[in-house]
């Protein structure tokens, strides 16, 4: 499959959803399990249809914000992970939201516009090419995004360019234990489902070594119990250092 059919696929799939707003990720019984999901203190604090139920986890949880910090969220769908960090980093920080679909991005903005978020931007933008400027973030979020891209390492270099020497990474993100078939490989549907982007395990915290994070770790997990396919499915929290 070519990069650009992919991109234009996830891209459609997730303006159909912001559209719509139904769910794609959480759709199946396997994925409910899968997801961390937010408390009910998470879901009081943020405006209702931020809520997507696209993730599967819960990075701003794990990720130790503080007040005046800037955080960017790849993949920021409705917002719920920009609304929640935006509370945590208050008037002082700010929070950026970069999304490549229209929709996504339109809907997220009109969110903050109704419930006066001032500390919360939405760009529209490729997470392999970050609207952003080099050293200028404290902390990057993302939940269940990068293994839509097809070029992760690309993604994990770019995050590193705009972090702040000592900024970190949280990310909610499906990894696979064991490789999936080729048909599974193959299918644009379950790309865009957060299966067939996803990578091995030991493969994706290998490529975030590999563009210059340390202390690489997974801080949660869980595994899918009953898959179809030949791998098992995992969503993980990972969090990485840029020296
Ligand atoms: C599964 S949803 C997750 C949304 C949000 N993070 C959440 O937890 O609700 C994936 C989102 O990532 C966006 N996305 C996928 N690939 C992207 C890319 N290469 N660059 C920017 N956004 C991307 C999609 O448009 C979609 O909004």
């Amino acid at each position: 499959m070519q990069q650009k059919e992919i991109k234009n696929f996830v891209r459609k799939r997730y303006g159909k959803i912001a559209m719509e707003a139904i769910s794609c990720c959480r759709s199946t019984s396997t994925d409910k399990a899968l997801n961390l999901r937010y408390t009910e203190e998470d879901l009081k604090r943020v405006p209702e249809n931020s809520n997507m139920g696209l993730g599967c986890g819960n990075p701003v949880a794990l990720a130790s914000l503080k007040e005046g910090e800037t955080v960017l969220d790849l993949g920021s769908g409705g917002g719920i992970d920009a609304f929640l960090a935006a509370k945590r980093v208050g008037s002082q920080g700010k929070v950026i939201g970069v999304d490549m679909t229209e929709e996504m991005v339109k809907k997220a903005k009109e969110t903050a516009a109704k419930h006066g978020y001032g500390n919360v931007e939405f760009k529209l933008g490729d997470i392999e090419g970050l609207p952003i400027e080099d050293n200028s973030i404290d902390i990057i979020i993302s939940n269940c995004v990068i293994n839509l891209a097809p070029d992760k390492e690309r993604v994990f270099q770019e995050a590193y360019r705009v972090l702040k020497p000592g900024g970190r990474i949280m990310i909610s993100d499906i990894v696979t234990e064991g490789e999936l078939s080729e048909e599974v490989k193959q299918s644009l549907e379950a790309w865009a489902g957060c299966v067939a982007g996803a990578l091995e395990k030991d493969q994706y915290l290998a490529l975030i070594k590999r563009v210059g994070f340390r202390n690489v770790a997974i801080v949660s997990e869980r595994t899918s119990g009953n898959c179809c396919l030949i791998a098992k499915i995992a969503s993980v929290q990972v969090q990485g250092f840029k020296p």
